[in-house]
């Protein structure tokens, strides 16, 4: 592969590390720099403490083109574009805190034409506060949209690249669009602020479909209608689509709580009341708590039951836990009485400092011994491969509230479960598909 112009990538957390990751796969020299010396030390020794699929393997074997360091003079000494990836986390008044890339910034001399290229998720308007600030370093607004646990393959097949910059920046919308134009998808040439807007309004439209189909799951359960068939019939309208219309206890992670509450906010600062997303927020909230109410028509009051909780991740294939629905769940269920035990693949380690008085199973067979319910929380393919009518037999009484809509409830019931999905009728599946196995 020929070799390409050198990249620079600052903040070397999941997105900066896949960022920088994917482009050595691409053939181009990467300088990734983080002010936390021992991940850099680590990441040095080929050591990759994130979990996501492929990462750490696309880091090691492209060791001699990914080089680590502390220091942005390494960066700027042989970088024209420096990807801004650093975090930019939730204020206490709901905005997003942006002194990690105002510090970038200020690293950044003025000597030499540079451009930053941002990835991290900022309000819409900071590129032109950036731009103002620092007229000799340009600026290009290009947000991220890959999705923890398929990251590595979304970065290196987008579906589109938003591109944004401003009169001025012409030279470097043309260096960005030149390296991301041989992985396909369209290019979106924008100007700066739409691109920033392009980022938020794509994932509060994600949530917004989350939580409508959440909503229908909800009158589902009132009507006696099984939401996964109205889903599919929705989907198959062209104008529609069929992704995101998957109801279960709610949507969580690093970006969409974060992106729905940044555009809710940047749109209140404005004066304008942006009120749809208040309700994607809202109803959110209220369905990790819809279990409860499942629960308890089954068991009565919770106290003292112990309840398994299978999964803790906010979603499948990473260990993240932020913003998962099990913290919620599990908080709740303690509140009510119960006693909570978990097993996830993966997030055991991370989950376990955040969820302070919950028991961690060694496999999800074991935390469902003795169990008085299951709820299933995050959707692990090892779940639905459980034998089930093993565990029925194992548990107090065999109840599964399924959060995800994950399990083959006819399967499940033969093997002797009382099956609870969201949305899904309670008795029977679907009386015109019969229900096949998910996922
Ligand atoms: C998301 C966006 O998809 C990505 O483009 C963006 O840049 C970062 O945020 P990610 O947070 O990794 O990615 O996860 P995603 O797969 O989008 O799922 C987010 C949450 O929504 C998960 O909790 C998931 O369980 C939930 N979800 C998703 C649903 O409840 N129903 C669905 O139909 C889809």
């Amino acid at each position: 592969m020929s070799e390409r112009e050198p990249i620079g990538v600052i903040g070397i957390g999941w997105v900066g590390l896949v960022t920088a990751a994917c482009f050595a796969e691409r053939g181009h020299r990467v300088i990734a720099m983080d002010i936390d010396r021992a991940k850099i030390e680590g990441l040095d020794g080929g050591e990759v403490q994130i979990y996501e699929p492929k990462l750490a393997d696309l880091v090691r074997g492209n060791s001699e083109r990914l080089r680590f360091t502390t220091a942005m003079s390494d960066v700027l000494a042989e970088a024209r574009l420096l990807f801004c990836c650093v975090d930019t986390p939730p204020t206490y008044s709901g905005d997003a805190d942006l002194s990690q890339v105002r510090a970038v910034v200020a690293g950044i001399g003025d000597d030499g034409e540079r451009a930053l290229v941002m990835k991290s998720t900022v309000p819409a308007g900071t590129g032109q506060a950036i731009r103002r600030d620092k007229p000799g370093l340009a600026y290009v607004s290009c947000p991220e949209f890959l999705r923890e646990g398929s990251a590595v393959d979304d970065f290196l097949g987008p579906d589109r690249v938003v591109i944004g910059a401003d009169p001025g920046d012409e030279w470097a919308s043309a260096a960005v669009a030149e390296i991301y134009g041989p992985l396909g998808g369209e290019l979106v040439h924008t100007d700066v602020a739409s691109a920033e807007m392009i980022k938020l309004a794509s994932n509060a439209f994600l949530a917004t479909k989350i939580s409508f189909a959440n909503e229908i799951a909800n009158v589902c359960d009132e009507v006696g209608a099984d939401v996964d068939e109205v889903a599919r019939g929705m989907g198959l309208d062209k104008r529609i689509g069929p992704s995101f219309l998957k109801a279960g206890i709610g949507y969580g992670g690093s970006c969409f709580p974060k992106d729905v509450s940044a555009l809710k906010m940047l749109a209140g600062n404005t004066g304008y009341h942006f009120q749809l997303l208040n309700a994607v927020i809202e109803v959110n909230e209220l369905q990790k708590r819809r279990v409860i109410a499942k629960l308890n028509k089954h068991l009565g009051s919770l106290v003292g039951k112990r309840i398994a909780l299978l999964g803790l991740a906010f979603k499948p294939h990473t260990d993240d836990m932020r913003e998962a629905s099990s913290l919620v769940l599990a908080a709740r269920l303690q509140g009510e009485g119960a006693s909570v035990v978990a097993y996830d693949p993966v997030a055991i380690g991370p989950a376990s400092s955040l969820l302070p008085g919950i028991e961690m199973g060694a496999s999800a067979a074991e935390t469902l011994d003795g169990a008085d319910a299951a709820v299933l929380v995050t959707e692990w393919p090892e779940f639905a491969d459980l034998d089930w009518r093993a565990v029925a037999e194992r548990m107090a009484s065999p109840l599964l509230v399924d959060g995800r809509n994950f399990l083959d409830a006819d399967a499940l019931r033969e093997a002797g479960l009382t099956y609870e999905g969201i949305g899904r009728p309670s008795k029977s599946g679907s009386p015109l598909t019969g229900k096949v196995a998910q996922g």
